[in-house]
């Protein structure tokens, strides 16, 4: 018998594109029927055939307290009930930008988007309005969502799918767009040297999480930053993963380095769409209507969206030891793989940076795009099916991140763990 969410994916096909919102979820790459999700508490989720599984994508970032927390659920009803949108300005926006530019390093004003798509498109273009050029760079395998000039060289489903780069842009419009070699700093120098006095803006995934997990490599921040400086560019750190995840002044305060202006998505919308982009006032004041740097939304700032981002990062800064114990409890999770995988004595790389890894089915160390591109994606995508077979529900794709969460209980992250251990040994 068909099962429900075959029928379903059926279904889809016939009137969405492949049968899936955004690409990655077609499980495509893993040769699968995407499972129908119905709904999700703590750190499970549920398909429409009633099974159950350990979720370590966690809407890929936002569920970083664990699916439908009680507070947020809260925050989101209580908000409903007075209207779902005015097109106006509220109260909650004020306290929005309030709350983000009292934890965030550096961060003096903010805009809020929709997506974090919405949000990197406009940073680049404040970027641009700010310094007066054109040119931007940007790292092969980092994603900055599906804005025309960022499709260049970018990971996640781009790399999943062996699109080198989208039918459908026009040459001008990544024309100005410039690749550099993730952790890499010479190659970023070479393209100043190339253009001088005409790059706007390098714009860079603090820790990579769009080709699999890559860390940045000891002083790779630091030297964009001074790069940077040399040149009067700015510097954009696209937090939309890192953001409220590493720390919670993200990778600026992880990393100890401070970016010019940052770019923040779906974490701050605690499962809503929202996105933001903020930083220097001296750039931000460049911003429509202050400015001549025109951006706009209708949604922006939604009122039952932001309801749901106060209430989760409200609790992320009030509950005390979140992030050094999500950190530990990260870290003795990977660990644990690390030994599986030194047991198992084969091809493996293990990347991982706080609640955020990923193994790679390679001998070569992974430290970019071209290493990342060396992992076996047959052999990964075996290694998901068992997953999923064993109720662990990973990202469909080799090139995106475990996210753990709060709600990860020791008992299901063992459970994972032995499922890793009698799948490789
Ligand atoms: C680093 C990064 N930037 C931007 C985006 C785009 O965000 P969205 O999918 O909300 O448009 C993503 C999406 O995952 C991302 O990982």
């Amino acid at each position: 018998m068909m099962s429900e969410s075959q029928e379903l994916f059926d279904r889809a096909r016939r009137c969405i594109p492949g049968g899936v919102n955004s690409p990655v979820r077609a499980f495509g790459n893993v040769g699968m029927t995407p499972r129908f999700i119905t709904r999700a508490k703590g750190d499970r989720i549920y398909d429409e055939e009633g099974r159950e599984y350990i979720d370590f994508v966690g809407s890929w970032g936002p569920m970083i307290l664990g699916h439908a927390h009680p507070a947020v659920l809260e925050a989101v009803e209580k908000a409903a009930v007075d209207g779902l949108s005015f097109g106006a300005a509220t109260r909650r926006e004020v306290e929005m930008a309030e709350l983000i530019c009292g934890i965030v390093p550096g961060m003096e004003m903010i805009r809020m988007v929709n997506s974090g798509t919405e949000a990197v498109m406009s940073a680049i273009r404040a970027a641009r309005g700010f310094t007066g050029r054109d040119k931007i760079i940007k790292f092969a395998g980092c994603y900055h969502g599906h804005s025309d000039a960022m499709l260049v060289k970018a990971g996640s489903g781009v790399m999943t799918q062996g699109i080198p780069d989208s039918a459908g842009v026009p040459a001008g419009c990544t024309a100005d767009t410039l690749t550099a070699v993730y952790n890499d700093p010479d190659s970023v120098r070479e393209l100043f040297e190339a253009n001088p006095g005409q790059i706007a803006a390098v714009i860079v995934e603090p820790v990579g999480a769009n080709m699999g997990v890559v860390p940045p490599a000891k002083g790779f921040l630091e030297s964009l930053r001074a790069i940077c400086d040399e040149h009067g560019s700015v510097l954009i750190f696209d937090e939309v993963i890192t953001g409220f995840r590493l720390a919670p002044g993200g990778a600026q305060e992880y990393f100890g380095v401070s970016a010019d202006l940052c770019t923040y998505g779906k974490i701050i919308g605690g499962g809503m769409p929202v996105g933001a982009y903020g930083g220097k006032k001296a750039i931000m004041e460049k911003i429509a209507p202050l400015g001549s740097v025109y951006q706009a939304g209708t949604l922006s700032g939604n009122p039952v969206a932001m309801a749901a981002g106060l209430a989760q990062l409200s609790i992320l800064r009030e509950k005390k030891d979140f992030y050094s114990d999500l950190n530990r409890k990260s870290d003795r999770f990977f660990g644990e793989i690390g030994k599986i995988l030194e047991e198992a004595d084969g091809d493996f790389c293990l990347n991982h940076v706080g609640s955020l890894g990923c193994i790679f089915f390679t001998g070569t160390e992974v430290t970019n795009y071209t290493s990342a591109g060396s992992s076996d994606t047959n052999r990964f995508r075996e290694y998901f099916s068992y997953m999923l077979e064993q109720g662990i529900y990973l990202a469909p794709s080799q090139f995106e991140a475990i996210f753990l969460s709060g709600a990860h209980t020791g008992e299901d992250l063992d459970r994972t763990i032995s499922a890793i251990r009698r799948y490789l040994i």
